[in-house]
């Protein structure tokens, strides 16, 4: 396959990867994709079609189905889903489920390759991208914070819910994330560890502007 320019930003909840993969994508001029949007979009129409999420078997037949459904790689960009629902606190549950079924993990992965090579150069964060997806990227990065910083910059930011029940989602989904058995959370070995806890998203994005400045992306 066509191996891409690509950045990797993994990272647990709120740990800045959005925020900064958007401010780098334009300073570099990176197609940015989020990958954690389609495997919330799996889990809202889970949701919404009332599929149970433990029924692996189903949710595979409903993730087929969305694929089918999806024109353009709609499931990967769409427009179609607000931010509303998908951060929504069920959502948040949900997603949990579905990342842990290797099966649905395999169809979103096979979707970002695709994406990516048709774009230039581009970057692309989520849990995996630097260890699964896209072991051969440029730079990777892996962003982290305490539980408590991320909990409080969740709340700050989407203004929803109190801080203990947003630190006790971060908390439930650290352990998911790090603990399932396909693709769990971990940083690659040639990843740029940061540990934002006490920086300013100023100090973040310039250790990883001058990580991206010295590797020519082609
Ligand atoms: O923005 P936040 O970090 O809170 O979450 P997200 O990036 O939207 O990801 C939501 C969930 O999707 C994560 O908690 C993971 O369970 C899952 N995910 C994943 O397993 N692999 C990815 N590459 C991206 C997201
Ligand atoms: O994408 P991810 O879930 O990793 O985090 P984000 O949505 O980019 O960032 C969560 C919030 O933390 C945003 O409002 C950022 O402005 C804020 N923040 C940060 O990302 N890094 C810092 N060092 C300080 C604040």
């Amino acid at each position: 396959r066509v191996i891409p320019a690509v950045v990797a930003v993994d990272g647990p909840a709120a740990a800045g990867k959005t925020t900064t993969c958007l401010a780098l994508a334009q300073r570099f001029g990176l197609s940015y994709l989020e990958s954690g949007r389609t495997y919330r979009i799996i889990a809202l129409e889970a949701l919404r079609r009332r599929v149970s999420t433990s029924d692996r078997q189903e949710i595979v037949i409903l993730c087929d189905d969305l694929i089918r459904e999806s024109r353009d790689q709609d499931l990967l960009t769409s427009g179609r889903y607000g931010n509303e629902d998908l951060r929504s606190p069920a959502v948040n549950v949900a997603v949990s489920d579905v990342a842990r079924i290797g099966e649905v993990r395999e169809r979103v992965t096979h979707l970002v390759r695709l994406w990516a090579a048709g774009q230039e150069r581009c970057i692309v964060e989520g849990r995996d991208i630097g260890t699964v997806v896209f072991p051969e990227a440029l730079v990777k990065f892996y962003l982290s914070a305490s539980a408590e910083v991320r909990a409080r910059r969740r709340v700050d930011q989407e203004r929803r819910g109190s801080y203990e029940d947003v630190l006790k989602d971060v908390i439930r989904r650290d352990e998911a994330d790090m603990s399932r058995t396909v693709s769990p959370l971990v940083p690659a070995d040639d990843a740029i560890n940061i540990d934002t806890t006490s920086l300013t998203l100023k100090e973040v994005l310039g250790r990883m502007s001058s990580a991206c400045a010295a590797v020519t992306l082609p």
